[in-house]
């Protein structure tokens, strides 16, 4: 099970100016108001994510079981929510559970990374992923539409075995393409936006895929569902993160940094950096007010970063507000040997192994920040599977829907990312963007 230490979050001995615990006492009629909120968007099905421990798998599992066994690679071709997750899942478990079949992310549309890609895979063992929920995105279109021509033209017997496209039940374009050419599709859920959709057809296919337990990971998130079902905010790991979060908002800690040390967990916090930058930062509150709200989220990589960035940490602005990702127990691990005995610089590693380095690290780093004065918490992974995984992609996915609640803003919605896909179709000569077309143009001559 997760722990969540959050004691540098209050204030202590060493940092007196964090927030009082007895502050939080004064926040109870709001967290209870957005408690109530949540519970309302649950029973009228808004807020999907919270059913997917329920969900069945059996047609992930079957399709996974049916494919031709010459697949042992998968290309996922999505952006945003319908790729970071995978990618999280993927690199957090890959090495740890020696996962045999390997999976590529194609998110961008960099000419080179695609060259690259298609240098480390062989196609005749490759499935292709198309995911997108609206089925229009340029990035995931502009790939899709390359591969596809690619494997067209050199399996045009079988190329449909070598598709899977999962997008809208109904509506899109892509659906269309689906029922005209037969492929296999998977569904992204009306009531799961993308970021919050890496527990459905979404991440499960590609973790299903490449050998993860699917089950084992719902589990952990509805383990976490229900520690997050607590009124106690203390007893909350998910309510409590997002009321201090917000506390520290509102006195100026704009940055949140997540530090995982773990080379495996530092796709999580980017997966954690697209949650929680896309559904807090704000315009606009539920009244249509301009208040310009959110915390840049940060990620950072531990030990590694503390050689680059945990100078500014220490002793820079103090906007931030750190969490630390912390793994108990690893799969693989090394003892130093004591190659210079006599070497008092050296020797003191001999006979230790890599991971309690790695892990007195981290407290180092979190004794520097708390002497500092940084407020700081730790999420506790007593190891990487797919049950924690599962714990923490559920405390952050309710963490942000309640901190959006406390912040009075909309968390599942994103006019920011919208505009930018209108002004790219507009450039790209898109039929019906003519008005925007315009603008650009009187942009241009500026
Ligand atoms: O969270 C979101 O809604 C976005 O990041 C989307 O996932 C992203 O823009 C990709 O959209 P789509 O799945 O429609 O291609």
């Amino acid at each position: 099970m997760l722990r969540f230490d959050y004691r540098n979050l209050l204030a202590n001995n060493y940092i007196p100016t964090a927030i009082e615990n007895k502050r939080l006492d004064g926040f109870a009629g709001k967290c209870q108001e957005a408690d109530q909120d949540i519970r309302r968007e649950r029973q009228a099905d808004i807020l999907g994510f919270y059913t997917l421990p329920e969900y069945d798998t059996k047609h992930i599992k079957s399709y996974v079981s049916q494919l031709d066994p010459e697949f042992d690679t998968m290309v996922v071709l999505g952006i945003g929510g319908s790729a970071l997750g995978n990618k999280a899942l993927y690199n957090a478990l890959k090495t740890e559970l020696g996962l045999k079949r390997k999976l590529f992310v194609y998110d961008n549309v960099d000419p080179v990374y695609l060259q690259e890609i298609l240098d480390s895979i062989d196609l005749q063992h490759c499935v292709f992923n198309v995911i997108t929920k609206s089925g229009t995105t340029a990035e995931t279109m502009a790939g899709y539409m390359i591969l596809l021509d690619l494997i067209k033209k050199k399996f045009p017997q079988d190329y449909r075995k070598r598709v899977v496209i999962t997008t809208d039940r109904e509506k899109g374009f892509l659906r269309q393409v689906i029922n005209n050419e037969g492929y296999s599709s998977f569904i992204v859920p009306d009531n799961v936006g993308g970021r919050f959709s890496v527990l459905t057809d979404v991440g499960l296919l590609s973790s299903a895929f490449v050998g993860m337990d699917i089950d084992k990971l719902l589990w952990g998130a509805g383990q976490m569902r229900q520690r997050c079902e607590n009124q106690a905010i203390l007893e909350n790991p998910a309510y409590l993160n997002g009321l201090l979060h917000f506390l520290y908002m509102r006195e100026g800690k704009n940055v949140s940094v997540m530090m995982p040390y773990s080379n495996s967990l530092y796709d999580f916090a980017d997966w954690y950096r697209q949650l929680w930058a896309e559904s807090l930062g704000k315009r606009y509150d539920r009244k249509g007010r301009e208040v310009f709200v959110g915390q840049t989220p940060v990620k950072a990589l531990g030990t590694t970063d503390q050689h680059s960035q945990v100078q500014l940490y220490a002793e820079g602005p103090r906007d931030k507000v750190f969490t630390f990702l912390t793994v108990e127990k690893f799969q693989h691990d090394f003892v130093i040997p004591n190659l210079h005995p006599e070497r008092p610089e050296v020797s003191y590693l001999g006979g230790k192994k890599l991971s309690e380095l790695l892990n007195a690290e981290r407290f180092a780093t979190e004794i520097a920040l708390t002497r500092a004065g940084r407020p700081n918490c730790n999420l506790i992974f007593p190891e990487i599977s797919e049950e924690t995984l599962g714990e923490a992609i559920m405390m952050y996915e309710i963490q942000t829907v309640f901190t959006g609640k406390l912040l009075n803003i909309d968390p599942l919605d994103q006019p920011g990312v919208e505009a930018g896909k209108v002004a790219t179709y507009a450039l790209m000569g898109k039929a019906g963007f003519d008005k925007e077309r315009n603008e650009i143009e009187e942009y241009k001559k500026l």
